[in-house]
């Protein structure tokens, strides 16, 4: 396969040689000039391209013995028994876990000072899952990406590092890019949904957020992209299973985001947990190394997930943990994460000639480059700094920014008769449902530093909303996973005295994440029993869901006149919902993910192929179910707003395209409502016939579009033939000439076409 172009260049700060690097250069004879071996070993890298800095790692390498090299290599947790000791005699590269000690900062400074009593000072670094915030929570990565807004997730993992660095959080495993289409994998919530487009862009955008323009600057922090690749494939949907996958999906649905991650220069990739068609993604060399580093030019730190490592005797391909470190060494894994075991094992390995010593100083060469970008060997306090830390406990600017945040990613999935937004001065709200009052399950269920106390639940978000003779009760009706209906009669009676009902329903963090998948995507336990009940009094309801996947809602499409979408929304929650549910913000997410109607539809997403047999109602032998229709409850891309947009019919600036050209594909946009609104134009193509069935539509571009009322708009997409490119039957990335749709809508589901041909070159 031809390598594609190689991660983009980005500028290492020159630092000032500290004193102690002098005593190094001094010491190696050697100055910080002219290229190391290194340098060139790795053209077109992010690593090796500063020359001091490669200079300053090989003389720093130079001086370490075996057993110091293998620590480098080794991430252990906080709680290990022997951290303190490993630390003062150098055999550690870093630690994780460190959350959610409350007194990060100072842990980190303590641990730092053990390091500075080791043999050669090597600075630490401290890791940990800073997934959407840190001390300030923000909406999880699955809503950002439904606000399809990439600036949003830029903006909010840059705060994420500011408040994580200031104590003394380095590094962190975020963000996780896994394309993700099956809603019981429980770590859909991780990630940016179904789409790669969709996906490569935020992937890209957390990067930027993370790591700044550059590791030297204050205030940013290493990023991983993980699960490299295809975790979010796993069969049944049910976490760490087995990936299989044709080569062409690999490359069409689950590289992009990673692609994109490297192009943007993320410092760390986490291999997958899994085994991806039979190899553990730990110990599979074509993936690691054929694709990850050679062809997409990454040349950061592979991070094994934890005790993945060793996980491999589990998989069955190691006999030993021995054995397992030398699979995962060569196949290009330069840490170990929390098992210790390449620490246990590696000095002896390299002596039996099991492992190459190149192959260690290649690894540790990597995370000493790290550390130099990081700035931690000028100051390996730069990151822990407790006077610092106290500015960053959740700032006002924070919690602005995470409201105005979450309420973008909320998305309107029904509004009959504009039920929503609710009027400020009712007489009386009835706040209903197990998560209305909850501060913890908006939280989401990976969420750092982030407290419970700090949440403004929905029920708060309400009462500081309306307007002071508003009467808001409030009954929770039932738990989030319960069979016992004996709150049932209080809610029906709150209900029956109000003028609405606003029922807050969904899932706990412990029913999405890590280790939580479902077999079923109903409301959990009663809770529907609790809105039929509900709905029975004859009052008016709107459901606003907390919940981290898509639910097949079809009872509430059909029964209920509002549904609000609010995933877990965040420290600021119930503010932002009661933004939403009273008209102070204007919704215009969209989904990022297909909603189906039944746990039977999956996996069921928008860029699938035609079958030889196209649905037709009439004809038995087409592509069908007996007992449910294909098409999804809410298709991808889609999400009501509270006024009404209308878009012009496509207009292309040429009918025949040549191969060189740029096609110009405008729509106009007008807000036919009476609120200023944003409505998110989607593009998507179809190329009618190709050399391999081409998806019914594919997302290639997207604006977001801010009107007020009665405003017109026209937006142009320009195309060129690189975005109509098909991975062909080579596993090549080309357009073919032929005939195409181009289609621009308000979601998958909702579109209008024109066709053009594009012409042999
Ligand atoms: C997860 C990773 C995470 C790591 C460290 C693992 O179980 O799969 O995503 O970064 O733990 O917490």
């Amino acid at each position: 396969m031809k390598p594609n172009k190689p991660g983009k260049r980005r500028k290492t700060g020159v630092r000032a040689i500290t004193a102690f690097a002098v005593v190094i250069l001094a010491m190696s004879g050697c100055q910080p000039s002219g290229k190391k071996k290194s340098t060139a070993a790795h053209p077109g890298s992010r690593y090796f391209t500063d020359p001091v800095i490669a200079h300053k790692v090989d003389s720093v390498l130079s001086l370490m013995t075996l057993e110091e090299k293998a620590g480098q290599l080794c991430i252990m947790g906080a709680g290990h028994p022997h951290l303190e000791q490993l630390v003062k005699e150098g055999k550690l590269g870093g630690t994780n876990g460190v959350l959610p000690d409350r007194n990060v900062a100072r842990y980190t400074r303590q641990m730092q000072k053990l390091a500075m009593q080791s043999h050669l000072k090597i600075p630490l670094l401290f890791m940990g899952d800073v997934i959407h915030g840190f001390q300030t929570a923000f909406p999880v990565p699955l809503a950002l990406a439904a606000s399809w807004d990439p600036g949003l997730v830029r903006k909010a993992d840059s705060i994420s590092a500011v408040e994580a660095t200031a104590s003394g959080v380095s590094w962190t495993f975020n963000p996780m890019i896994d394309i993700a289409r099956d809603p019981r994998w429980g770590r859909i919530v991780e990630g940016a949904g179904e789409d790669p487009y969709l996906g490569s862009l935020m992937a890209a955008a957390a990067v930027r957020g993370y790591q700044g323009e550059s590791l030297a600057s204050p205030h940013t922090m290493m990023a991983t992209a993980k699960h490299f690749v295809g975790y979010g494939a796993v069969q049944a949907g049910r976490d760490y299973n087995t990936v299989n996958m044709p080569e062409r999906e690999l490359r069409e649905v689950y590289l992009p985001p990673f692609k994109a991650a490297v192009k943007a220069g993320i410092g760390a990739v986490m291999p997958a947990f899994v085994a991806f068609n039979g190899v553990p993604v730990t110990a599979n060399r074509f993936l690691l190394h054929d694709i990850l580093r050679k062809e997409l030019g990454f040349n950061g730190i592979v991070v094994s997930d934890y005790d993945a490592v060793p996980e491999l005797e589990e998989h069955g391909v190691a006999a030993s943990s021995a054995q397992a470190d030398v699979l995962a060494m060569k196949a290009g894994v330069d840490i170990d994460l929390h098992s210790g075991s390449y620490l246990q094992n590696l000095p002896k390995l390299v002596k039996e000639g099991k492992i190459p010593e190149s192959v260690v100083d290649d690894a540790v060469r990597k995370v000493l480059t790290m550390k130099f970008e990081l700035g931690l060997f000028d100051n390996p306090f730069r990151y822990s700094d407790s006077t610092l830390v106290v500015n960053y406990i959740l700032p006002a600017g924070h919690r602005e920014a995470a409201r105005k945040a979450a309420r973008e990613t909320f998305v309107l999935l029904k509004n009959e008769k504009n039920i929503l937004p609710l009027g400020k001065k009712l007489h009386s709200i009835a706040v209903i449902g197990p998560a209305a009052d909850n501060q913890l399950n908006l939280l989401g269920p990976v969420h750092a530093l982030a407290r419970t106390e700090d949440v403004v639940t929905v029920l708060q978000g309400i009462k500081n909303a309306v307007s002071p003779w508003t009467k808001v009760s409030y009954a929770e009706g039932t738990g989030y996973d319960m069979d016992s209906e004996s709150g049932f009669p209080e809610a029906v009676r709150a209900a029956r005295n109000a003028d609405v009902a606003v029922m807050v329903l969904g899932e706990n963090n412990g029913m999405c994440g890590e280790g939580d998948s479902r077999a079923s995507l109903q409301l959990p336990g009663n809770q529907l029993d609790l809105v039929k009940a509900v709905v029975k009094t004859g009052k008016p309801v709107v459901a606003v869901l907390v919940n981290g996947r898509p639910l097949a809602v079809n009872w509430l499409n059909n029964h209920v006149p509002g549904i609000l979408e609010t995933w877990f929304p965040g420290t600021e929650g119930g503010n932002a919902i009661a933004d939403v549910l009273f008209g102070d913000y204007n919704p215009s997410g969209k989904l990022p993910v297909t909603f189906p109607r039944s746990v039977g539809q999956v996996t069921i997403f928008y860029s699938h192929l035609n079958t030889g047999r196209t649905f037709d109602p009439d004809n038995k032998y087409t592509t069908r179910y007996v007992d449910m229709p294909n098409t999804p409850l809410y298709p991808f891309g889609y999400g009501l707003s509270y006024t009404a947009f209308s878009i012009s019919p496509v207009k292309l600036s040429m009918q025949n395209m040549s191969w060189n050209d740029t096609l110009n594909v405008s729509v106009s946009v007008v807000n036919t409502g009476k609120r200023a609104g944003t409505e998110v134009l989607q593009l998507y193509t179809h190329q009618q016939v190709a050399s391999v069935s081409p998806p019914v539509k594919k997302l290639r571009a997207f604006r977001r579009v801010r009107l007020a009322p009665g405003e017109v708009k026209e937006i142009t997409f320009p195309l060129t033939r690189k975005d109509l490119a098909i991975l062909n039957q080579d596993i090549q990335w080309k357009a073919e000439p032929g005939t195409f749709d181009v289609m621009v809508g308000s979601s998958s589901g909702m579109t209008i076409s024109a066709g053009f041909t594009l012409n042999k070159p």
